[in-house]
């Protein structure tokens, strides 16, 4: 299992945590940023994150901001990202038993360091159950479906850059 990891500013510290217990359990991970103190806007980490999930490259993601909600706001909007903003372990394994949740977000601002690790463990001991949780799941993804925007396709972007973490400009469709 290969996990995309990404945080504004806020979640700086928690992320080090995070990463640190991850390593711990040596489960592999890539750091997507943000990576210093400069004030990072969260939609667009959350968009590194979710589209390094969907192109398959990783399989699941955990987002930090100050208190998880923006970064899964974010994520949930990219169809087939199940982002869940969690502060305790019971709902991060539920999350992942009837939601199938592949993104865990956290805020650094309600959620210690030490109580992090235990909900990142819960989360990822947990296994789908299926059955009735797959039928709903389905349900949302035919939601996803049925009220997808018309997209401009644009180029995925896989790393934040450190000089304007703050811009939100697609890059150029090629319509060559
Ligand atoms: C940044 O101040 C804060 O708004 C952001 O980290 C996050 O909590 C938004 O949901």
């Amino acid at each position: 299992m290969r996990i995309a990891i990404g945080c504004d500013h806020t979640g700086l510290a928690l992320k080090e945590t995070i990463k640190n217990y991850l390593e711990s359990r040596m489960i592999p991970f890539e750091d997507f940023g943000t990576f210093t103190s400069e004030s990072a806007d969260y939609p667009r980490v959350a968009e590194i994150v979710s589209k390094a999930i969907l192109s398959g490259q990783f399989d699941r993601g955990i987002l930090i901001c100050g208190t998880g909600i923006g970064m899964s706001i974010a994520a949930n909007k990219f169809p087939g990202i199940r982002a869940a903003a969690v502060s305790e372990p019971y709902s991060a394994i539920l999350a992942r038993r009837h939601n199938n949740a592949n993104v865990l977000t956290f805020g650094a601002r309600v959620v210690a360091g030490g109580l992090a690790a235990l909900i990142v463990e819960g989360w990822l001991n947990a296994s789908f159950e299926g059955e009735r949780h797959q039928r709903r799941v389905d349900m949302i993804t035919r939601i996803e479906q049925r009220n997808q925007a018309p997209t401009i396709a644009t180029q995925p972007e896989t790393t934040l850059d450190p000089e304007s973490p703050n811009t939100d400009e697609p890059l150029e469709p090629d319509l060559t």
